[in-house]
C-alpha cells in the first residue's frame, strides 16, 4: 500500500509517500519560517496563501523522486487538526480532491497522533505500549500510549505550552523568529548559576503543567536585567527551569504506569538540553529513550503519511465531505478494530 501524507497545519508544508515493505520512500518539506519572520510569529492568511502555492508542487516533486505517478498511490492522508482552520483546509481540500479523482481513500490524521507516532519511523522503534511526552508550539501532554489510537491522557499544561513559552521569551530577547530554537543558542552561551526560576507544578502532585507563571518571571527578569550581557544567563535559566520541570513530570508519569519505555515527540524536543537530560535520566532510571531525529520533531510529513497508513491498514478512512477541525483532541480519534 503506498499512502502519500500531507501536512499544512501550520507553518510547514510537508509531504511524503510511505509503502508497505519499503518505509518511507520520499519526502518534501517547505518552510514558511521567513515568510513569517518579519511578523514575529505566524500569520495565518500568509500562512494558508503560501500552502497554496507550494503544496502542489511539493506533490510532484515527492513522486518524482519516488519514481511513480498519482495513479501508484493507494491513500491519501492529511493533517485534519489540531491546528491554522485556513491551513488545514488547504492540505484536506487537495488530499480530498485527489483522493475522489483517483478513487482511493483518503485518511484524516490527528496532528498530536502524528507527532507521538513520529518515533516510530526510527530504526530501534519503540514498542507499544509507552510513555510520550509531546513538547510542541501548541501542546504540552503526557500521553501513555497503549496501541494505536488508545491514547491516555495523563496531565497537560494549564496555560502556555512549553514551545509558546519559549517563542514568548525569546520575543522579548529580541530573537528572531522561530524563538525556540534561537534562544536555545542563546542560552548556551549563558552562566546556568546566575539567575533561578521556578520549577512550576512540581511541588503539588500531579502531572499537569502551567508555562504561564514561568515565562511571566522570565519576562519580569528580563525588564530587571535589560543590559546585553545578562539575556544569554536569563536564557539559561530558562532554559534549565524547563527542562527539569519536564524530567521530574517524566519521572513521576514513568513511576505512575511503570513504563519502561520513554518517548519524546514534537517540536520543542529538538531542544539538545531537554535531550540530554532526559538522555541521563533514562540511564538512571534503567527505561529506554526514543527520540525522532530532529527533523521529525518538528512538522514534517512523513509522520502524517505514516499514521495515515497505519490508519489505513485498518480499514479507516473519511467519506467526501471536507472536514477539518482546529480544536482536535488525541481522545477523539477513532480507529476501527
Ligand atoms: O511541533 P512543532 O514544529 O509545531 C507545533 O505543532 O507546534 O513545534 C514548534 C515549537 C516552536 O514553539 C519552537 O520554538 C519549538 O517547537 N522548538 C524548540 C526548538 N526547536 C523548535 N524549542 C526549544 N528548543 C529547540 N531547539
Ligand atoms: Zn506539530
Amino acid at each position: 500500500m503506498r499512502v502519500l501524507g500531507i501536512e499544512t497545519s501550520c507553518d510547514e508544508t510537508g509531504v511524503a509517500l510511505y509503502e508497505t515493505g519499503r518505509g518511507l520512500v520520499a519526502e518534501q518539506l517547505y518552510s514558511q519560517i521567513a515568510l513569517h519572520a518579519p511578523y514575529g510569529g505566524v500569520v495565518p492568511e500568509l500562512a494558508s496563501r503560501d500552502h497554496i502555492r507550494k503544496l502542489t508542487p511539493l506533490i510532484q516533486a515527492t513522486l518524482a523522486d519516488a519514481k511513480c505517478s498519482l495513479a501508484d498511490l493507494d491513500g491519501i492522508a492529511y493533517t485534519a487538526g489540531p491546528g491554522l482552520l485556513g491551513a488545514l483546509l488547504v492540505g484536506a481540500g487537495v488530499a480530498r480532491s485527489l483522493a475522489y479523482a483517483l478513487n482511493i481513500p483518503a485518511v484524516a490524521v490527528n496532528h498530536l497522533e502524528a507527532h507521538l507516532l513520529a518515533p516510530l519511523l526510527e530504526e530501534n522503534p519503540p514498542c507499544f505500549p509507552f510513555l510520550a511526552l509531546l513538547v510542541s508550539g501548541g501542546h504540552t501532554q503526557l500521553v501513555w500510549v497503549q496501541d494505536l489510537g488508545q491514547y491516555e491522557l495523563l496531565g497537560e499544561t494549564e496555560d502556555d505550552a512549553v514551545g509558546e513559552a519559549f517563542d514568548k521569551v525569546a520575543k522579548k530577547l529580541g530573537l528572531p523568529y522561530p524563538g525556540g530554537p534561537a534562544l536555545a543558542k542563546l542560552a548556551a552561551e549563558g552562566d546556568p548559576t546566575r539567575f533561578y526560576l521556578p520549577r512550576p507544578m512540581t511541588q503539588k502532585p500531579g502531572l499537569d503543567f502551567s508555562f504561564s507563571g514561568l515565562k511571566t518571571a522570565t519576562l519580569q527578569l528580563i525588564t530587571a536585567h535589560h543590559q546585553a550581557e545578562q539575556r544569554a544567563h536569563i536564557a539559561r535559566a530558562f532554559e534549565e527551569a524547563v527542562v527539569e520541570t519536564l524530567v521530574i513530570k517524566c519521572q513521576r508519569a514513568i513511576q505512575t504506569k511503570a513504563a519502561t519505555q520513554l518517548v519524546v515527540a514534537g517540536g520543542v524536543a529538538a531542544n539538545q538540553r531537554l535531550r540530554q537530560a532526559l538522555k541521563d535520566f533514562a540511564t538512571r532510571e534503567s527505561i529506554s529513550l526514543c527520540f525522532p531525529k530532529p527533523a521529525y520533531c518538528t512538522d514534517n510529513g512523513a509522520m502524517v503519511a505514516f499514521t495515515g497508513w497505519h490508519h489505513l491498514q485498518k480499514g479507516n478512512h473519511n467519506d467526501l465531505t471536507l472536514q477539518v477541525n482546529p480544536r482536535w483532541s488525541l481522545g477523539e480519534v477513532r480507529v476501527r478494530n
